[in-house]
């Protein structure tokens, strides 16, 4: 059954896609943003999992999270989906109308439309799902005790990646739950995006993070890294083990840890 649209009328894609510009014109980023709303409209969106990200699934369980997941660049992930399904309340912010559009028509998801904020804000009726349409960086968000990154600390450049780190811990709780999905290979053969962060780097934002798994993903990669003659690259999912969070947690309200 079609889901019933309850909400304002929704404009089109190409109208949709114009209100994208005008905001990407005016944040300190905007020509990265102009590539990734092109490629959208281009339909070159070689980064989705329409089954989703295998190492989130592996790995979501021991971070004992929360129940308030952010998932900046969200894209139109089923990544979404499955983690309301596994409980939380789930906040995208993700750049391109097209994408959040496909979201919720190709899942079926009624839903609305909240202008009332800094960035449009569409919720799903029947799931605890909300994306803000729009820069990451236009939109404060706080309350999260659980971050989910795939495809988002590897879509900006290194130059970007320190405000965007600044900006995602602002929005955490203190020992809030981590998983984040980086690649490694090596960045002088091939330029990103996605780029590659390194241990010593990601290390450097988030030492606490444990590093959980890494999975050659080289064949199922763009051909871009096979045509630069590289002989790896990795997947790479990182947590920050749910003890920390409850360390955290104990430190500030005195409470015993979980
Ligand atoms: C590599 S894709 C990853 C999408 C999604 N996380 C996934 O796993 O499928 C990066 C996404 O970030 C979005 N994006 C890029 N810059 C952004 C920004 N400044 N604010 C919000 N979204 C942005 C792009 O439109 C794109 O959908």
């Amino acid at each position: 059954m079609p889901a019933v649209w309850r909400g304002p009328p929704i404009l089109p894609f190409a109208t949709r896609s114009v209100n994208c510009e005008a905001l990407s014109a005016r944040c300190y980023h905007a020509p990265m943003s102009q590539i990734w709303i092109e490629r959208w409209r281009a339909g070159r969106t070689g980064w989705h999992e329409p089954g989703g990200n295998a190492g989130l699934r592996a790995h979501w369980q021991r971070l004992n999270a929360g129940t308030r997941v952010l998932v900046p660049l969200c894209g139109k992930s089923p990544d979404l989906l499955w983690l309301a399904e596994q409980g939380h309340e789930v906040v995208g912010v993700e750049l391109s109308g097209i994408a959040v559009q496909a979201f919720f028509e190709e899942n079926e998801l009624a839903h609305s439309v909240d202008e009332s904020g800094a960035l449009p804000a569409w919720r799903a009726e029947e799931m605890p799902i909300t994306i803000h349409q729009g820069d990451y960086f236009a939109v404060e968000l706080s309350g999260f005790d659980a971050l989910y990154d795939r495809g988002a600390l590897v879509a900006m450049s290194a130059g970007t990646r320190p405000a965007y780190v600044e900006k995602t811990q602002r929005s955490l709780d203190a020992g809030a739950g981590c998983l984040i999905v980086t690649l490694e290979y090596d960045q002088a053969r091939v330029d990103g995006p996605p780029f590659a962060i390194m241990p010593e780097e990601i290390r450097r934002y988030w030492p606490d993070l444990e590093r959980a798994e890494a999975r050659d993903d080289l064949d199922t990669s763009p051909p871009k890294f096979r045509e630069a003659g590289l002989g790896e690259l990795y997947e790479v999912v990182w947590l920050r083990p749910w003890s920390a969070r409850a360390d955290a947690r104990q430190r500030r309200d005195g409470l015993p840890g979980d």
